[in-house]
């Protein structure tokens, strides 16, 4: 019985502590997704040659490098998974040779690790690839992927035969709701029938706001200048995705991946990793695992960042957090390191004696009275969070 009592009151306590601080991680929004997704996909490191062993081997690299308890927790099988036919029921099926065991018992492998699992179609008759797609199959091919266990479906936008996007989509979306199984919808049309406009009411959590991501700097920064105007539409269980990561796919440096993942964080996407997990470098685990940033991407506010300055290459990006503080990316475009400075008064933060930044990449915090600035390096990023010093 005292056990018991004691028990109580530490509970007791440590809700009342919780209720007092709550954390940013944690969203009290409720819905599919009500912070960004966070994952990995197969599509930007192995395109097509994806197996059942690949998939299994990432589940495990997933919780053994720290992914999972870093917040990952959608293991996503892009296009090429299935057979080339549907079966003699008219259902959709795994390829037999490269998936012998099927969807329904690689579910079981990631959910058992804490997991979740993801599969990949389009609103069209073909996937981008030339594999079966679900255009006038939405349910059958619902029903299919809950039955099996998954929890996300990619739904691409290939050989859609001109058919109005929305339509197409919200079958999508009204068959998944139909099957009772939770299931996010991740809408793939690349932006090209504004998504923003219509996609929350169909049903969508998230969906594409441009073309393909690839594995450079060039990439990253013209997707980046098509996200600031899209910042009012993003909000929880609705997020606007500017495409996968490349995060330690090789085609940039560390210095670039740092900004890549910072700016991503700040514009609330979905965290979706398209590295190979299973042999990622220490350096490119300590950048997908950089708590702080994650937590700037999950803030419980749903506020997307948008770009507050320019100045030549020099730029000042700026999201408002949950609790009135502010998270800041300095972004340097040009080919030479350059100093960039921000008033905190510009950031939007209540007038203040002294403000503290903490530096989400050095780890470290800082007093600062009138100006926050940074050396920052060519392609490269410093982020901050900012708040009116006690
Ligand atoms: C594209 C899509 C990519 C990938 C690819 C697969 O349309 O944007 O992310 O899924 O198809 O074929």
């Amino acid at each position: 019985m005292p056990l018991h009592r004691s028990a109580l009151v530490l509970a007791v306590l440590t809700l009342a502590a919780c209720a007092r601080t709550p954390s940013p991680a944690v969203s009290p929004a409720r819905g599919l997704a009500p912070a960004p997704p966070m994952g990995w996909n197969s599509w930007n490191r192995f395109g097509c040659h994806i197996d059942e062993q690949l998939i299994r081997e990432t589940a495990d690299a997933m919780v053994r490098s720290g992914m999972r308890d870093a917040g990952y927790r959608y293991v996503n099988i892009d296009d090429c998974w299935m057979a080339h036919e549907r079966d003699a029921k008219g259902e959709l099926q795994a390829d037999p040779v490269r998936f012998p065991h099927g969807i329904a018992a690689l579910a079981r492998y990631v959910h058992a690790r804490g997991l979740k699992l993801g599969i990949y179609s389009s609103a069209g008759t073909y996937t981008c690839q030339r594999y079966p797609a679900s255009l006038d199959h939405e349910a059958v091919d619902a029903r299919t992927f809950a039955r099996w266990g998954v929890d996300y479906l990619k739904y691409d936008n290939c050989y859609n035969e001109k058919r109005p996007a929305r339509e197409r989509y919200e079958a999508m979306a009204r068959s998944l709701r139909a099957t009772g199984r939770p299931i996010v919808f991740s809408i793939c049309e690349w932006g090209s029938n504004q998504p923003w406009l219509w996609a929350p009411e169909v049903g969508g959590n998230l969906w594409r706001t441009t073309g393909d991501i690839s594995d450079t700097w060039q990439s990253v920064m013209k997707i980046l200048d098509q996200q600031a105007a899209l910042a009012p539409y993003s909000r929880p269980n609705a997020w606007n995705d500017p495409d996968m990561l490349e995060v330690g796919n090789g085609g940039m440096s560390d210095v670039e991946y740092r900004a890549h993942f910072s700016l991503w964080a700040l514009l609330n996407a979905p965290l979706i990793a398209g590295n190979d997990l299973r042999t990622m470098a220490d350096s490119t685990r300590a950048i997908l695992e950089n708590r702080e940033v994650i937590a700037v991407d999950q803030d419980w506010g749903g506020s997307q960042g948008t770009l507050l300055r320019r100045d030549g290459d020099a730029e000042v990006w700026e999201k408002p957090l949950a609790d009135g503080s502010r998270a800041v990316v300095l972004l340097d475009r040009g080919p030479a390191p350059v100093r960039i400075a921000v008033a905190p008064a510009d950031l939007g933060l209540p007038a203040a004696p002294a403000y503290r930044a903490r530096d989400l990449w050095a780890h470290r915090d800082a007093t600062v009275s009138d100006t926050l600035a940074a050396e920052v390096p060519s392609h490269g990023v410093a982020m901050f969070i900012v708040r009116p010093a006690r």
